[in-house]
């Protein structure tokens, strides 16, 4: 297969598409067991930890919502390996959707993220460079709406990526052919 180009080719991913998976994996799980760590924090008085690790959680939940952006322009303009050969159709089909829905995820959690925090009334800032705008005016009523709809996407989120690893996993150590190596740096 040989070590990757900059570009992906019809063999495998290359350089750009590896960085942005692997960099968006860490960040995306980290996100998520940082979600949940920090809510679990416990919510008397002024818990100065608890507001930090927020702060952090949203900053780096914009900076995905960042790279989601350049990952699907990427993704777009480029070409994409073809599955391995005699994939049967239903893994085709499973494989598309699954990274279908990972994309939209990747896309519903840092906006229902900023929307929840916009309608709460809470600043968005993205480390201290800038403070994203409100996407809209404070709602108390949607902003608990909101809360929930953000915990049920992280978990849903979190069940996809554990289905798409194992997926991954099961093709490297059970079928050994090269659908993860496409996605490795080595040759
Ligand atoms: C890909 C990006 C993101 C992921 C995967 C993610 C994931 C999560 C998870 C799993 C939780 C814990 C939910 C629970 O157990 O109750 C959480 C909580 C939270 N997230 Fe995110 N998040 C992302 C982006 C954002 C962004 C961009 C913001 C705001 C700008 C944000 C704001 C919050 C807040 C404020 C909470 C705490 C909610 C509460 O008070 O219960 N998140 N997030």
């Amino acid at each position: 297969m040989g070590s990757p180009p900059l570009a992906n080719t019809a063999e495998r991913y290359g350089w750009i598409a590896i960085l942005l998976h692997w960099g968006m994996a860490a960040l995306l799980v980290g996100l998520v067991g940082l979600g949940i760590y920090m809510v679990r924090l416990p919510d008397v008085g002024y818990d100065r930890e608890k507001i930090t690790l927020i702060l952090v959680h949203k900053a780096l939940g914009m900076s995905a919502l960042a790279a989601a952006l350049a990952r699907v322009a990427w993704r777009l303009t480029n070409a994409l390996p073809r599955f391995v050969d005699g994939l049967p159709a239903w893994q085709q089909v499973s494989a598309l959707f699954v990274h279908l829905w990972l994309y939209a995820l990747m896309f519903a959690l840092p906006l229902t993220g900023w929307l929840m925090s916009s309608a709460g009334g809470y600043p968005t800032p993205i480390f201290s460079w800038l403070d994203a705008p409100d996407l809209i005016g404070p709602d108390e009523h949607l902003f608990r709406t909101l809360i929930d709809v953000h915990r049920w996407l992280g978990y849903a989120f979190a069940a996809l990526i554990a289905l798409h690893a194992a997926a991954a996993l099961r093709h490297h150590l059970v079928l050994k052919d090269h659908t993860l190596r496409k996605m490795l740096p080595g040759a």
